[in-house]
């Protein structure tokens, strides 16, 4: 059985695929068979659609062992709903605007799809994983230890499946 996740924020160059490099790389040290996972990110704007991930995203996820160097932004798209088992919001206001566009694209009843990623996370001192991109380089090693545990947590749900 085929399982698909998408991962959202805002530009789509440094929280998203940073979930997507993570979540990759740790759901294939888990045995999850018979599911086939498809992961993918995607940000709300166009902005940087077409571009690398951002170089400090890329260098703190390469000192934690994690490869972001393959992916390149895209923008969220309406087929994005229907394709997706769940879609992942790394904060609040993506998961304002994901639920906007499904509104506007008549897939209110796809809302359910999408989630809070550190709904999942077992720490409690963030609800949403904070946008590093205009911050220090510590925003973005914060970045990867909250979407760290936060995979772990949606990979112990997923074997429940
Ligand atoms: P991300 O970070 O949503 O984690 O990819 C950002 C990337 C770009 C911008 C803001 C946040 N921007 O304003 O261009």
């Amino acid at each position: 059985m085929n399982y698909s996740i998408l991962f959202v924020c805002l530009g789509n160059i440094c929280r998203s695929p940073t979930a997507e490099a993570v979540f990759t790389r740790l759901a294939q040290d888990e045995e999850l068979s018979p599911l086939k996972l498809q992961i993918d990110s995607a940000g709300t704007i166009a902005h940087h659609a077409g571009e690398h991930s951002d170089h400090r995203s890329i260098s703190a996820g390469k000192k934690r062992g994690y490869d972001l160097s393959n992916i390149i932004s895209r923008q969220v798209i309406e087929c994005d709903f229907e394709n997706f088992d769940l879609l992942i919001a790394m904060d609040n206001s993506n998961f304002t605007n994901l639920s906007q566009i499904a509104h506007q694209t008549g897939q209110s009843h796809l809302i359910q799809k999408i989630k809070l990623f550190l709904d999942y996370s077992t720490q409690t001192e963030y609800t949403e994983v904070p946008d590093p991109y205009y911050g220090g380089s510590n925003g973005f090693d914060r970045v990867i230890d909250l979407v760290e545990d936060a995979s772990q947590g949606l990979i112990r749900q997923i074997k429940n499946i």
